[in-house]
């Protein structure tokens, strides 16, 4: 009994990795859809803004702001509306974790 316990328990702990794993690829491709303005990863090409390694609350609080209409914008107001305010924190802690 002791022994199959433990191969539950191992089961488990995989099934819980194998959760945070798809969460942060789940990430990844909410974050993909931003690479063809803010480059990838979040670097950016001159002439548009790089995301990457700007601090999570800054970029959560545009995003935010974005998607409220409060931060004057072209096609960003648009593009937040289509996440949560979960996934935009989310994403936002994605760009900041990333090298500038
Ligand atoms: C079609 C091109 C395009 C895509 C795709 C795009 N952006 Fe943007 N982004 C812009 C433009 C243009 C601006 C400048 C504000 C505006 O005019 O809307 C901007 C501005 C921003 C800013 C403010 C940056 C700053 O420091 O002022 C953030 C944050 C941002 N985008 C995040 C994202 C995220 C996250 C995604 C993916 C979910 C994304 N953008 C996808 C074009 C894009």
């Amino acid at each position: 009994m002791a022994i199959s316990k433990k191969w539950l328990a191992a089961g488990v702990l995989c099934a819980l990795a194998a959760g945070a794993q798809a969460q942060v690829n789940q990430i990844k491709v909410w974050a993909a859809a931003c690479a063809n303005c803010h480059g990838t990863d979040g670097r950016a090409e001159p002439g548009a803004v790089s995301l990457a390694g700007q601090s999570k609350d800054d970029l959560t609080q545009k995003l935010l702001d974005f998607k409220a209409g409060k931060r004057p914008a072209t096609i960003m107001h648009q593009l937040a509306k289509g996440y949560s305010d979960e996934q935009l924190t989310q994403i936002a802690g994605y760009f900041a974790a990333q090298k500038k």
